[in-house]
């Protein structure tokens, strides 16, 4: 839908809506990416992609809980030189930004992941240093303010394009790691990545994942992201995209009230189709609309007014 009161300009980014899909489940086809295009969505971000291609865990690498899902896919990708021909062919055919979610094993493999994304035309990455289970990689880095420092900065210094990062909740102090993450040249903060979680099988016994653990999202974990994205806008400047069982207009104004300036959408869509964007932004405009706001920027970090 058009309106001007949805209108948002993330790290030089120009969304028609404050919708975005988030890195997940879908984004390895640019005919995926298309149809949650066609759902509303205002920027679509692609499932992570590594320099070598993988395999992924064994199955099952989902699981439904009460109020969400536990996955655990083990960032299975083509590789970056295959999937530069998906990030061509969606540039052809998608009308908002394309996000390339980014995932390596040193700063030298993000760096070079991320070059080959952005040469190929991606409009922004998102550094994937939250994955909460692949060793070496994901939160083995986002935990670690010194080495999160030097892959962002070896990022930055590759490529010309906003650098997101997205961060974890598993740590003890997320606005410290927000804090270091901005300092050393994060464009925006993606908040928040899954948290760490398992689901065991009473009959068996056993763990039910392939991986035993996994990661928690889903509307079970949107209060711990609000408060992720309420802990960050208190402590730096950087735009926030707020993450985590956003699911309807409400939870997305709750994370503008929190301080994000937009919102990625991603569990949701299993049980509400990619009409959920859509729906969201209709919902988010008629309440800008009724009280009286012009644009949904307006509105950010307003709750952090006492
Ligand atoms: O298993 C996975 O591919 C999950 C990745 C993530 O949570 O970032």
């Amino acid at each position: 839908m058009k309106s001007n009161r949805l209108t948002v300009n993330l790290a030089g980014l120009k969304l028609a809506n404050p919708t975005m899909l988030a890195s997940g489940i879908l984004g390895y086809s640019a005919e995926t990416l298309e149809g949650i295009v066609a759902g509303g969505a205002g920027a679509v971000i692609t499932k992570s992609v590594g320099l070598k291609p993988r395999a992924g865990y064994a199955n099952p690498t989902v699981v439904q809980v009460d109020c969400g899902l536990i996955n655990a896919m083990g960032l299975p990708n083509p590789g970056i030189d295959e999937f530069v021909k998906e990030i061509r062919q969606a540039k052809k055919v998608l009308n908002v930004p394309l996000v390339v979610s980014v995932y390596g094993f040193s700063e030298e493999e993000y760096a070079a992941v991320s070059k080959k994304a952005a040469d190929t035309g991606a409009d922004a990455l998102e550094l994937n240093v939250s994955c909460p289970h692949v060793k070496e990689t994901g939160s083995e880095i986002g935990q670690k303010p010194e080495t999160l420092s030097k892959v962002i900065k070896k990022v930055k210094a590759a490529v010309d394009k906003p650098v997101f990062v997205k961060l974890s909740p598993n740590v003890t102090s997320i606005a410290d790691i927000a804090e270091a993450a901005a300092k050393a040249g994060a464009d925006a903060l993606t908040a928040i990545n899954t948290v760490k979680a398992m689901a065991i099988d009473p009959e068996t016994s056993m763990p039910i994942l392939g991986n035993k653990l996994g990661g928690l999202s889903g509307s079970a974990i949107k209060p711990i992201a609000v408060r992720c994205v309420y802990d960050i806008y208190e402590r730096v400047k950087v735009p926030i995209i707020g993450c985590g069982g956003i699911a309807n207009w409400r939870d997305a104004v709750e994370f503008f009230l929190a301080g994000a300036s937009a919102v990625q959408i991603g569990t949701a869509i299993a049980t509400k189709g990619s009409s959920v964007f859509r729906a969201v932004s209709r919902g988010i405009d008629a309440y800008l609309k009724r009280k009286g706001f012009k644009n949904v920027g307006e509105i950010v970090g307003l709750s952090h007014r006492c």
